[in-house]
């Protein structure tokens, strides 16, 4: 890709890394990904926000060719996909700072053994001017480490902001054009990285809300120079709103499992509610962390493997309890040959998940007429707590 204008003396440096399938070797990346650096020229001096990926530095490099002189290196999250070119930065130039925050730095040194006297510190809320463009750092902490910061620059009402409202999306469109395709890479993006947070990001929203800005510009994806559209999405998906949906993560061995949680999909939808199922041998485990994100309740179903849940729902369950979804109901259902204590290790696997267990149904062999009764009842009992819940959005 080559350095494109986003606003007068403002590039994009967009490293698209279209082959890449996996992230952080966990997150499926279905659309590849990109790394956007930004170039900020000032009348008195020149800043450089982020990098790229290590794997994509030679191509940073390449856009940068013919850039000279830069006076300051932005370090807005010091992940190594956004850091990871800095040595070489450095190396490129020599007399430039690195701008980061008291949190970065250590990250910063230990992760890259970047020299800690190129190392400049800034303070939330402190201002760096450029030259008829200042630039001002907002601390935001957890978008997604702890040392995240956006830099705003209010001359040209631009929200530089990382990882904060990034996508997953290999593309070569500069801005959003479609907004539903970057809505879905984003989604995921928020439920793979940033729902663990949703509680410091709803502070995050609220802080740069303050801010008059008409651009943002993130350091994965597409800018978006409608920022309304990302604002509101994110809004909503912090909402402490679910909506009146299920999502069910299962797998089946011999079709016993498979065959309760197909009554189970079918009796919920006779409830009114929407069904998110996934056999966990053949699903994209990011499909399943986006239907998270909105849900009100998870039903787990497992087949037993000895006396335990089987090692792919195991996965889900702990996955789903790193992610800290809103949900707020759970229940357990499953089939077992002789003997099994799956309901009780899956309940364990969930302790961050503050949800209230609406029922279980565990059954010996294939189901019969009273499981299926079973799973009736289980399904009634989930659509009226939704419909009690003030939360839940049944209507
Ligand atoms: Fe895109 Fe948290 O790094």
């Amino acid at each position: 890709m080559h350095a494109r204008t986003i606003k007068p003396g403002i590039q994009s440096i967009t490293c698209v890394h279209w082959e890449r399938r996996l992230f952080d070797a966990l997150i499926p990346l279905p659309d590849g990904t990109s790394y956007n650096a930004y170039l900020v020229r000032g009348q008195d001096a020149t800043a450089l926000i982020d990098s790229a990926d290590p794997a994509l530095t030679a191509e940073l490099m390449e856009q940068l060719r013919g850039v000279d002189h830069v006076d300051y290196l932005v370090s807005q999250h010091a992940e190594q996909d956004h850091s990871g070119a800095l040595p070489v930065l450095a190396e490129k130039y020599p007399a430039a700072k690195v701008i980061c925050n008291r949190k970065a730095r250590d990250m910063l040194v230990s992760h890259l053994h970047l020299a800690e006297d190129r190392i400049q510190l800034v303070a939330d809320g402190e201002t760096l001017p450029l030259g008829g463009k200042t630039l001002t750092f907002i601390y935001t902490p957890w978008v997604h480490w702890p040392e995240t910061f956006c830099t705003y620059v209010p001359e040209d009402k631009l929200l530089f902001s990382c990882d904060f409202f990034g996508s997953h999306l290999a593309t070569t469109d500069l801005f959003v054009t479609d907004q539903a395709l970057v809505y879905e890479a984003a989604k995921r993006y928020y439920a793979e990285i940033m729902m663990p947070f949703r509680k410091t990001i709803v502070n995050n929203l609220a802080k740069v809300a303050e801010l008059d800005f008409d651009m943002i510009a993130p350091s994965h994806g597409p800018v978006y120079d409608q920022p309304g559209f990302i604002l509101e999405a994110y809004r909503d998906w912090t909402a402490p709103q679910m909506k009146n949906e299920v999502v069910l993560p299962y797998a089946s061995m011999h079709g016993s499992t498979a065959m309760m949680a197909k009554h189970l999909i079918d009796a919920l939808a006779r409830q009114g509610i929407t069904v998110h199922a996934f056999d966990l041998t053949v699903t994209d485990i990011g499909k399943l962390a986006i239907a998270l994100v909105d849900a009100a309740t998870l039903v787990v179903g497992t087949p037993t493997v000895h006396v335990g849940p089987h090692p792919a729902v195991y996965y889900a369950a702990h996955l789903a309890n790193l992610l800290r979804p809103k949900l707020k109901y759970a229940a357990i259902i499953g089939s077992y040959g002789w003997s099994s204590k799956a309901i009780e290790q899956i309940a364990g696997l969930i302790p961050n998940l503050s949800v209230e267990v609406v029922g279980t149904v565990l059954h010996k062999g294939l189901p019969d007429a009273a499981t299926r009764g079973q799973l009736d009842a289980l399904a009634a009992g989930i659509a009226k707590a939704h419909a009690a819940d003030d939360n839940v959005q049944t209507a």
